[in-house]
């Protein structure tokens, strides 16, 4: 495994390997590797010859409120969990090297964002879309990979994918979960024991959700008020939102039908907890 810090020396290794004509998975990360990340190089793994992720904590997708700094960062155990996993070059590049000056051009997303997360985060996802147009150019992937516990993230990554002719394959993974159903993430540490013992609710509150849609629920709003009130009433946490959108394209419907996803965020005393689940709801 190769770690590589400057984008030109990424870029020739990447010429090689297109001139090898072997095809290249990458995973984008900001590091602190978790099983999350695991799933997607895996996944990398099995369907190409070579597998690069990056490490690089972006500071444009960060608001002015949410810490950069604190961000954790742990590159030894980074470069453990990637070799372990079969990763053949860790992309690290620093700040000055990704944004060496001031942008003359930007990225700004236009749709999907004024839901969910993205209505508490403005500018997020257009750090997100500048920092993997670069990426994505450095790189030169056949196949991306995402994971589907930022469900917003991958329909972002879809419409620039789309829009912009990137030619690579968007590969959305399912989230990993604990065996009580739990979402992982590396912020379950900082659930208080209670806390922890209770999170799973979100799950079953998404299950819920879907038991109902297959019982014939199909009222957007009405449904949102039952989950709404049933986690409510199973947890101590704090709903940030819990919404039925159309996916990828992250709209209300009026009726629950095609795909569509139920999103929910919780705060707990330390962290915020997301979860969603997709569900393909056939036309009547
Ligand atoms: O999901 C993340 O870790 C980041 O948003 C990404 C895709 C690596 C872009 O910085």
């Amino acid at each position: 495994m190769k770690i590589i810090t400057t984008i030109k020396e990424m870029q020739q290794e990447v010429r090689q390997l297109k001139v090898q004509q072997l095809s290249i998975g990458y995973v984008p990360t900001m590091g602190y590797l978790h099983e999350g990340h695991s799933a997607l190089i895996d996944e990398a793994r099995r369907h190409n010859d070579k597998v690069i992720i990056s490490i690089f904590v972006n500071p444009l997708q960060f608001g002015p409120n949410e810490d950069f700094d604190a961000y954790p960062r742990d590159i030894e155990r980074d470069e453990r969990i990637a070799k372990e996993h079969g990763v053949d070059f860790i992309f690290y590049p620093s700040v000055d090297e990704m944004y060496p000056h001031e942008l003359s051009v930007s990225l700004s997303v236009k749709d999907r964002t004024d839901v969910l997360c993205g209505k508490s985060r403005p500018g997020h996802f257009d750090g997100v879309v500048t920092v993997l147009t670069k990426l994505f150019h450095i790189i030169q992937p056949d196949r991306a990979y995402f994971g589907l516990k930022d469900a917003q993230q991958v329909a972002v990554v879809d419409g620039l994918i789309s829009d912009y002719h990137f030619p690579l394959e968007l590969i959305p993974v399912p989230t990993v979960r604990e065996e009580d159903g739990l979402a992982k993430s590396s912020r379950n540490v900082r659930l208080s024991s209670s806390e922890r013992e209770e999170a799973p609710q979100i799950y079953q509150t998404l299950l819920h959700g879907q038991e109902l849609i297959r019982a014939g629920e199909r009222n957007t709003f009405q449904l949102e008020e039952r989950l709404k009130e049933k986690l409510a009433n199973s947890i101590s946490g704090t709903i940030d939102y819990l919404e039925i959108l159309t996916y990828p394209g992250l709209r209300k419907p009026d009726q629950i039908e095609g795909k569509i996803m139920i999103a929910v965020a919780v705060y707990y005393h330390k962290v915020r907890l997301i979860d969603n689940l997709i569900i393909d709801v056939p036309r009547k």
